[in-house]
């Protein structure tokens, strides 16, 4: 999986770690296509799942900062991406995974940084100010 110009949102943090999800992702294709076995395949999904978690988080916590109005909308689609990755983690083990999954998380991610990701990133370069502490109104 190649990277694009077109993902990049111009947040240099954030465009590195889509690099290294795609990166994640092209392990784990490679480890189906040159037959590597199911535990190489396995082992690569949960790296996937550790980078997705981190990166979300991230993510999430940037939006806060930012006081993006659709946080839990995005939120949300990160949560049905974990819970798509926890059938994929526990089908790896069962039998060898397959290339329609494969497809899933390429369409998922290019989908969700061309889309979801691109709006949030708007919202910040439109001006947005970070969320100020207000010691007499903590969040
Ligand atoms: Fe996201
Ligand atoms: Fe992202």
């Amino acid at each position: 999986m190649e990277w694009k110009d077109e993902y990049s949102m111009g947040i240099l943090e954030i465009d590195n770690q889509h690099r290294l999800l795609l990166r994640s992702i092209t392990v784990i294709e490679e480890s189906i296509r040159l037959n590597q076995g199911w535990s190489n395949t396995h082992f690569a999904i949960l790296e996937l799942i550790q980078l997705a978690r981190m990166h979300f988080s991230f993510e999430e916590a940037l939006m806060r900062m930012f006081a993006y109005p659709l946080m839990d909308t995005h939120q949300d689609e990160h949560q049905r991406f974990f819970t798509r990755l926890d059938g994929i983690e526990r089908q790896s083990l069962r039998k060898s995974a397959e290339a329609e999954m494969i497809e899933f998380l390429k369409n998922w991610l290019t989908r969700h940084i061309l889309g979801s990701d691109r709006d949030y990133a708007k919202h910040i370069f439109s001006g947005a100010q970070v969320v100020r502490h207000n010691p007499a109104n903590p969040d």
